[in-house]
């Protein structure tokens, strides 16, 4: 297929913008001239790098070792990885196929990709969902950044205060560190400020375009997330508790593993690998048609689960260590981690090298996040990106500043309290669990009868990189095993106690422990 004469241009037009030749409008111009409607990723690896970026982020180092101590360990973290190869993974390559071959925001690409196979064009509300469940991640998603950039603030200070050698807080009582959080959560004025502070920053990069600003994100800050990353897990190992951590994450207790536990499980898959929710599809169409998807796929599957293990493996021979709770839940990172620190030689810096790397992992993530209903607006109505972005900023802003109140005046405030699986769950709660819950496996489920049954499979075919026998696991998995998998999931996690029971039946009639508290 020949290339849209806009590709060849790129670099010159980003050679002039920067020379100050060519405006916001002229690079629009030039664009919807040559009809892509946006630009490329300048390589194949600056593609790998902005889609590990938006993996590896929060999901990995907050969620997932949160999720994994409240669902009980092993248990959890054994059927996660069952769920990123025989889920996550294939839907992840039918996403990105998806956007490749739409070459636009995430349901002008569906519509393409339905209008290429004789299929109706209404298959793009399943994108249009995830472009929606985005923008809500996005708006809480910078509320947790806003905390990270808190810490990272709180270590900077302790630093100056305590010098380098001593660990962090000296002289400071465990409760008093364990309380920054909650201090923080009480000040609603300190939260939305610092959520408004993160969500500008994201902002900011957004409006740069897609290679000078989100590539140039990912291009310079995950390298060197990965050399503080490995820099904490290597400290960790030596200084902590390290057998309790690796046998507490790798032990398989079966009767731990509940419906409950089995959707917490996949929910966080699919968080952590941005799936369901129009992000990778918004990435694959920035995708050259060189790149072999199927590879890049594996590539970034496996380096954003890799990331989660070590995470684990980072911070629960820490918390282990220094006697702390392993269920501590979103707590976890955020009060049991600066606890732990303060116990170490080093505290104050690695404390801060230790959020400086968070940081960067959720700037790559949250630019995702903004991206994909950024383009959808700046494509749909014709808009400069700068616009766009301004838009959307400014509702997740305003559901941000609910989420952060949340915390503090709005706590009382149960905004689906009339549903079970949401009663007393605020509303930054409820954001979270109606997009990993909800949005992202239906979202999926669509993708894959979309693309394993309603799609031309020739076109699919061409798209997909893969050949032989994988190619053959990869259809089977996309037209049976997700489907069915995802439905018994997302049914087991929304009526969870019909689900116990069926469970049981299944077990040898014993019902399983429940773990989650
Ligand atoms: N995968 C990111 C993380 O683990 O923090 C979160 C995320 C980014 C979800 C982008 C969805 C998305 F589209």
């Amino acid at each position: 297929m020949a290339r849209p004469p806009f590709r060849c241009t790129k670099g010159t037009l980003r050679e002039s913008a920067l020379a100050g030749s060519a405006s916001q409008e002229d690079i629009f111009s030039a664009m919807a001239a040559a009809g892509t409607g946006h630009e490329n990723w300048s390589s194949r690896s600056a593609f790998i790098l902005a889609a590990v970026g938006s993996a590896v982020g929060l999901g990995n180092m907050w969620r997932f070792p949160a999720e994994a101590g409240e669902n009980g360990g092993g248990a959890f973290v054994l059927f996660y990885i069952f769920c990123v190869l025989l889920i996550g993974l294939p839907v992840l390559l039918s996403e990105v196929l998806i956007g490749r071959h739409g070459q636009a925001n995430a349901p002008e690409s569906v519509r393409k990709v339905a209008r290429d196979s004789n299929a109706p064009e209404g298959w793009s509300v399943l994108a249009s969902m995830g472009v929606f469940a985005a923008f809500l991640i996005l708006s809480f998603y910078c509320v947790v950044g806003g905390w990270v950039l808190y810490y990272i603030g709180v270590f900077a200070g302790d630093l100056v205060q305590t010098g380098l050698t001593g660990g962090a807080f000296e002289g400071r009582a465990a409760g008093d560190v364990e309380g920054l959080l909650p201090g923080l959560f009480g000040n609603g004025g300190l939260m939305v400020g610092l959520n408004l502070g993160f969500l500008v920053l994201t902002m900011f990069f957004v409006a740069r375009g897609v290679s000078s600003g989100i590539e140039w994100v990912a291009v310079y800050l995950m390298p060197l997330f990965f050399v503080l990353f490995l820099g904490i897990t290597i400290y960790g190992a030596f200084t902590g508790n390290f057998g309790e951590a690796l046998a507490y994450l790798f032990t398989f207790d079966f009767s731990k593993l509940t419906g409950e536990v089995m959707l917490a499980a996949v929910g966080q898959a699919f968080f952590s690998l941005s799936l369901g929710v129009a992000g990778m599809m918004t990435y694959g169409a920035y995708a050259n048609r060189d790149t072999n998807l199927g590879e890049t796929s594996g590539i970034i599957a496996g380096a954003d689960t890799a990331v989660a293990l070590l995470a684990g493996l980072a911070i629960f021979p820490i918390v282990f260590a220094a006697g702390l709770a392993s269920n501590a839940g979103p707590g976890l990172m955020f009060q049991s981690l600066p606890l732990a620190f303060q116990a170490m030689p080093f505290g104050s810096l690695i404390g801060l090298a230790f959020f400086v790397m968070v940081f960067f992992a959720a700037l790559t993530s949250s630019v995702s996040l903004l991206e994909a209903p950024t383009a959808w607006v700046f494509e749909k109505f014709k808009l400069v990106r700068p616009v766009a972005v301004m838009i959307v900023g400014a509702g997740a802003a305003v559901l941000g500043i609910l989420s952060s109140l949340s915390f503090n005046d709005l706590a009382e405030l149960y905004p689906l309290g009339f549903i079970p699986l949401f009663a007393e769950t605020n509303f930054f709660d409820t954001l979270d669990g109606v997009t990993a819950k909800l949005f992202m496996p239906i979202g999926a489920i669509l993708t894959c009868i979309f693309v394993g049954w309603v799609a031309d499979a020739k076109l699919i075919d061409d798209e997909n990189g893969l050949d032989g026998a994988l190619h053959q696991t990869w259809r089977v998995l996309v037209r049976y095993v997700c489907p069915i998998a995802l439905t018994v999931i997302l049914l087991a996690g929304l009526f969870p106690e019909t689900a116990e029971q069926v469970f049981a039946v299944f077990s040898g009639g014993e019902t399983p422990v429940e773990v989650v508290e």
